[in-house]
């Protein structure tokens, strides 16, 4: 109920994600500036045309693997309920689209394992949630040895990393976009109840939910919401900082530590993602808190149940991570890269990067997301 919004041909906004420098607004599908046009379209030459042999005939038929880190990540499961989605849907009667998954649980050398028998197997497509996003190296030997391109996603890997071979790709999206959205929500907030600061010293006493150390939307999130809090004139006092991996059950149990340490001293949540800021209200569910003793949580994504959380006022606000863009971009790109055309029309970055904006969800928007 929840993809209803991002439909294809939606405006989304596309830049570099590390300077800033680079920033166009163009179409998913159709328009876009001239000097990315041809960067895609040298990249999809060099690509196609590698040690000058001549191009093969494209086949009559996609067949996708998907590596991810761990299928039991919530924003992940439900983006791959909308890749399989876009996928399946470049299906039509002169050409066949098959679509499989394999879950790394974790270790990257399971995902090395995992590649190999997606590449084994046929497959003339990969897209890879890299378990380690610095250890990518032998999935893109394996790749480059049999010519096959590898769309990363979620988990970028280094910027060296992708240079490594033309048939290397990533979409995602911009993790210090999400922070100062998550800060600017938290400021507004703030700003706007003078309850939150609960006795009343001036300044609001926080604590952090942060994801797996090592991803890039981990740490970069944390930052530039506080810097963005600060900048938006909201004195803070950190209490606490907890890394609970994304995950719902840990952030739940650092989150009844924290409490024990700090009780209800505690004013504002700020978590990397959905899943730990609703660990957190948990925690505090389990403790028995009333909901004036209760701090102000915020997350990131829009999963199902965060948004489920927006609704009932639970959760203040979060940051929608667009899965459905993320998704029909990858679906497009894997589609021009098996097809050998219309590369140049995916509108990606540097001839390899497509980042999708985040958006700010709150009560007064929140229909938007749901549908309802
Ligand atoms: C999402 C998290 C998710 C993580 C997995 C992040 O972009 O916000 O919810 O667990 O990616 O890599
Ligand atoms: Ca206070």
């Amino acid at each position: 109920m929840y993809n209803s919004r991002h439909a294809a041909g939606k405006e989304i906004q596309m830049h570099d994600g590390r300077t800033g420098a680079e920033s166009a607004v163009v179409s998913a599908f159709g328009r876009k500036k001239k000097n990315r046009h041809m960067a895609a379209a040298a990249a999809l030459a060099v690509f196609f045309c590698a040690c000058g042999r001549p191009l093969p005939e494209p086949p009559d038929r996609i067949q996708a693997g998907v590596a991810y880190y761990n299928q039991s990540d919530t924003f992940l499961s439900e983006l791959n309920d909308c890749l399989k989605e876009q996928l399946y849907k470049l299906e039509n009667k002169h050409f066949e689209v098959t679509v499989t998954t394999k879950d790394a649980a974790g270790l990257q050398r399971t995902q090395d394992d995992q590649v190999k028998e997606l590449i084994d197997a046929g497959c003339n497509v990969l897209c890879v949630n890299l378990a380690d996003r610095s250890d990518p190296s032998e999935i893109i030997d394996l790749a480059r040895e049999h010519q096959v391109p590898i769309i990363f996603f979620n988990r970028e890997p280094v910027a060296e990393d992708l240079m490594q071979w033309e048939g290397l790709f990533y979409v995602g999206a911009d993790a210090q976009q999400s922070g100062v959205m998550q800060g600017e929500l938290a400021a507004k907030a703030i700003q706007a109840d003078s309850q939150i600061d609960r006795n009343k010293d001036g300044k609001i006493q926080y604590v952090v939910l942060e994801g797996e150390p090592g991803h890039q939307d981990a740490i970069i999130r944390t930052e530039s919401a506080v810097d963005t809090l600060k900048k938006n004139g909201i004195e803070l006092e950190k209490l606490s900082c907890g890394i609970a991996n994304w995950n719902r059950a840990q952030a739940q149990n650092r989150m009844m530590q924290i409490i024990s340490e700090h009780q209800n001293r505690i004013e504002l949540v700020l978590a990397n993602n959905d899943d730990m800021a609703l660990g957190a209200i948990d925690a505090y569910q389990k403790l028995n808190y009333t909901e004036t003793a209760l701090p102000v949580f915020f997350g990131i994504d829009g999963t199902d149940a965060g948004l489920e959380a927006v609704a009932e006022s639970k959760l203040a606000a979060t940051v929608y991570n667009d899965k459905e863009g993320q998704a029909a971009a990858m679906a497009k790109l894997a589609a021009a890269l098996v097809l050998q055309k219309g590369l140049e029309e995916t509108g990606l970055v540097d001839g390899k990067y497509f980042y999708l904006p985040y958006e700010k969800v709150t009560r007064d928007n929140i229909s938007s997301f749901t549908g309802a």
